[in-house]
């Protein structure tokens, strides 16, 4: 059965449940999980996070997606992580469609993929771009 999820814009995250949606969705071996203070800057730094919690009440939070944007133009979402237990149940769709409703339709978003998500952004109606330039993090 899916569970009832509430989807919402918070203004700030805890470091802790950060790091353990990072980690249950598999997103956290890209992610400096071991460092607490860079995940604090990435959560402070940002200016969009859409949550995924389970309707009960310690409301646990079952994805996310982090964004930084000008709420004008453009949008870039870092993160986007459903844990393994609430995948395909649409919370990753329902997290997307969260980011699109808060940023509205003058606003596009950028993001990189990891492979096994491909599918899923195609699906979603994201295309793919050949011209898009990625300039990497040395660490
Ligand atoms: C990728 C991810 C965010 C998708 O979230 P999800 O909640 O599992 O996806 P949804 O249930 O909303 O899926 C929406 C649609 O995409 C499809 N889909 C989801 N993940 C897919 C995948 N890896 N490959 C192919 N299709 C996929 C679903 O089957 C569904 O299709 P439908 O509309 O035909 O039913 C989630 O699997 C995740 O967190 N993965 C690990 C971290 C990651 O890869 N994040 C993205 C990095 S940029």
């Amino acid at each position: 059965m899916t569970p009832s999820v509430i989807y919402a814009r918070e203004e700030t995250l805890d470091v802790l449940e950060f790091r353990r949606v990072l980690a249950e969705s598999g997103l956290g071996t890209i992610r400096p999980l071991h460092d607490k203070s860079r995940l604090r800057s990435m959560i402070a730094g940002a200016n969009l996070i859409v949550t995924a919690r389970l309707l009960t009440d310690e409301r646990p939070l079952i994805g996310l997606a982090r964004c930084v944007t000008d709420f004008a133009w453009c949008c870039y979402l870092s993160e986007l992580a459903v844990a393994e237990s609430a995948q395909r149940l649409g919370v990753g769709r329902g997290l997307l469609e969260e980011i699109q409703r808060h940023l509205g339709p003058r606003v596009s978003i950028a993001l990189v993929s990891v492979p096994d998500a491909i599918k899923f952004y195609e699906k979603a109606g994201m295309k793919k771009l050949a011209n898009a330039f990625w300039h990497p993090r040395a660490h």
